[in-house]
């Protein structure tokens, strides 16, 4: 399957030059509650969002999850979430063991569209829920589990591949305030005068408060307050 997509992929972008990374087929995945842990053989509903460029919501697709711990690799198709337009699909999972799993999400749109998050912790429903991540533990899930890590290289956060359409956050460390503030609504300001590498805008991927403070105390995890 892979391959026959690549091989419909190659010709169509072989004559464009070195922009042709930044066009067409990719797109970004964003988790809508991204979950610390689950438990053992109870439903758990992971729904996400498929946009193209991270903007135009994509209907139509038919996205898969696989799960993966041990030995156990399974995979389940998540279905469109009503309401056209939307680009959300739901898998609902459930997972047979405890330990640490595995997400992957096969948004069924190019290679370069399939995030593996940070390994879920999965425990028994008779023992207590893990320890929860500190802000910035959550903040590094998030920037995999809401597609950051698609446009953002950022090496002290992962080395997933990335296509690097945004800035190089690797290092970066922002005033917290007006990066929340960017965070959720990037139209709004400019959080510096880094030189713009194309033409994309950061994208509104729709952040909840928790999530932008879990974001923010990532990124600007053990240094001191710097803008260039
Ligand atoms: C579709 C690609 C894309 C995604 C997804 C994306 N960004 Fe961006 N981001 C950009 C682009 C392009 C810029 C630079 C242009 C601008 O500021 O609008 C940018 C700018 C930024 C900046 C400011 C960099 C600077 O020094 O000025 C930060 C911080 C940032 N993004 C963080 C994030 C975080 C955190 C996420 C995930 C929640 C994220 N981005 C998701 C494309 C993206």
């Amino acid at each position: 399957m892979k391959k026959i997509m690549l091989l419909l992929l190659v010709p169509a972008i072989a004559p464009v030059s070195a922009a042709s990374r930044y066009l067409g087929g990719w797109a970004v995945v964003t988790v809508d509650e991204l979950p610390d842990y689950a438990t053992v053989r109870q439903p758990l509903k992971l729904s996400f969002i498929v946009r193209q460029h991270g903007m135009r919501p994509l209907d139509g697709l038919r996205p898969r999850v696989e799960a993966r711990s041990g030995k156990v690799d399974m995979s389940v198709d998540a279905l469109p979430v009503l309401g056209a337009g939307s680009g959300r699909y739901v898998a609902t999972l459930s997972l047979p063991q405890p330990g640490d799993w595995t997400v992957t999400i096969h948004s069924g749109f190019g290679a370069q569209s399939e995030p593996t998050l940070l390994p879920l912790p999965v425990v028994d429903s008779r023992t207590a829920p893990p320890r929860a991540f500190s802000d910035a533990d959550r903040g590094r899930r998030l920037f995999i589990a809401k597609g950051c890590f698609t446009c953002h290289v950022n090496t002290e956060v992962t080395n997933a591949q990335s296509l690097s359409i945004g800035p190089d956050l690797t290092g970066r460390r922002y005033p917290a305030e007006p990066l929340a503030k960017f965070l959720a609504h990037p139209d709004s300001i400019q959080l510096t005068r880094v030189t713009r590498p194309n033409s994309f805008k950061m994208p509104n991927l729709g952040l909840t408060e928790r999530e932008i403070a879990s974001l923010v105390a990532m990124i600007n995890t053990g240094r001191q307050v710097s803008v260039r």
